[in-house]
């Protein structure tokens, strides 16, 4: 069966093609970083509109990439949540009229559940049962992962998520949105020993994160670097990004880490939008490989919010049998706010 999934949850508009048997056949992405740019963040409004202006052309590109009519779809997919309220409700508008005009089953899609999923996408496949860590700009969480529909929550942040703190620390340093990409590229250019900054909760029994007292860190050292001598030169700023990705990272690694110890589990997941950092990647490959444990990340270019995650998790699920794809009904509610661990088991197609 080939599915048509729709991602409209932030500022990124995705339209992918998934078939149940052979895998992708086709994903199309608008990103509407360069809008939100000169805003310094997301305007969720502006991301409505745009996801409206974006979304049929995007699947014109997918069929046509893909090479297949409209009536070769057998199911829609889409991101019910969590996410922007306005932006959400483009997506699951288009994709519940698209079944409904085509009577289609139409099956709405939790948006952690495509990242957490995405590293199936990728070759060599991890099995499950595996320990994923989620890190995106809205979320930090550690997941016990025992198979589609099957997840446990081992541990999160309290406060903001990794990609905030890139984010926001990125701002303080005044690099652009979204900062977590750019002050990655010049933590490249920086010595990380030469600022000495926390990494809260590290030695925590927990799995559990906070990062907010991180770019208050971040803002104390700036300004005693300013107070001493002037303006930031480019030099220090490079060295403060990279303290700053160190610490994100080495937080984020030893959590990881201490959860595949605590489980047992011999294989760790990275996905969401942080799981692009090569820093990142480069710390769990070495400290896991110590453990005998092999790590996966989605392709690169699927870390960050995509349709293809949305149509592939909705495949998974057909696949696994928690869908009910003769469902004919098509009212909907987009959910804002909504915990992954609600949508263990069966979510009834059209919900
Ligand atoms: O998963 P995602 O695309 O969207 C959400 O669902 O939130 O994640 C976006 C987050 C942003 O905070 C962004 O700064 C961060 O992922 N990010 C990165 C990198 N690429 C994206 N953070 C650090 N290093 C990167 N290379
Ligand atoms: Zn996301």
């Amino acid at each position: 069966m080939i599915i048509i999934g729709f991602e409209s949850s932030c500022d990124e508009t995705g339209v992918a093609l998934v078939c149940t048997e052979r895998g992708l056949l086709a994903h199309a992405l608008h990103s509407q970083i360069a809008m939100h740019q000169e805003y310094g963040g997301v305007v969720p409004e502006l991301a409505s509109r745009d996801h409206i202006r974006r979304v049929l052309p995007l699947t014109r590109e997918v069929l046509k990439e893909a090479g297949i009519g409209m009536e070769q779809i057998g199911a829609v997919a889409y991101t019910a949540g969590p996410g922007l309220a306005g932006a959400l409700l483009v997506g699951a508008s288009v994709a519940q009229s698209f079944a409904w005009a085509r009577r289609l089953p139409a099956i709405p899609i939790h948006h952690l559940e495509g990242h957490l999923l995405s590293p199936l996408l990728a070759t060599p496949r991890p099995e499950f049962p595996f320990v994923a860590l989620l890190v995106s700009g809205g979320h930090t969480q550690i997941m016990r992962v025992g198979g589609v529909g099957d997840y446990e929550l081992l541990g999160e942040t309290l406060d903001d998520a990794a990609g905030e703190a890139f984010d926001k620390s990125a701002k303080l340093l005044g690099l652009g949105y979204p900062g977590g990409p750019a002050l990655s590229r010049l933590a490249q250019e920086g010595d990380a020993g030469r600022y000495d900054l926390p990494r809260p909760m590290l030695h925590s029994r927990d799995l559990d994160f906070s990062f907010s007292g991180l770019k208050t860190a971040v803002l104390t050292r700036l300004r005693s670097i300013e107070k001493e001598s002037g303006r930031l030169d480019d030099r220090q700023r490079a060295d403060l990004a990279a303290a700053t990705e160190n610490a994100i990272v080495d937080v984020l690694a030893a959590k990881a880490i201490k959860a595949i110890k605590q489980t047992g589990l011999k294989r760790l997941v990275v996905a969401g939008g942080v799981g692009a950092n090569r820093h990142l990647r480069a710390q769990l490959v070495g400290a896991a490989a110590k453990l005998r444990c092999e790590v996966f990340f989605p392709p690169l270019d699927l870390c960050t919010d995509n349709g293809a995650m949305i149509a592939f998790a909705a495949a998974m699920r057909v696949n696994a049998g928690l869908v009910n794809l003769d469902s004919a009904h098509h009212a909907f509610t987009v959910r804002p706010r909504w915990d992954l661990e609600d949508i263990c088991g069966p979510v009834a197609a059209s919900a």
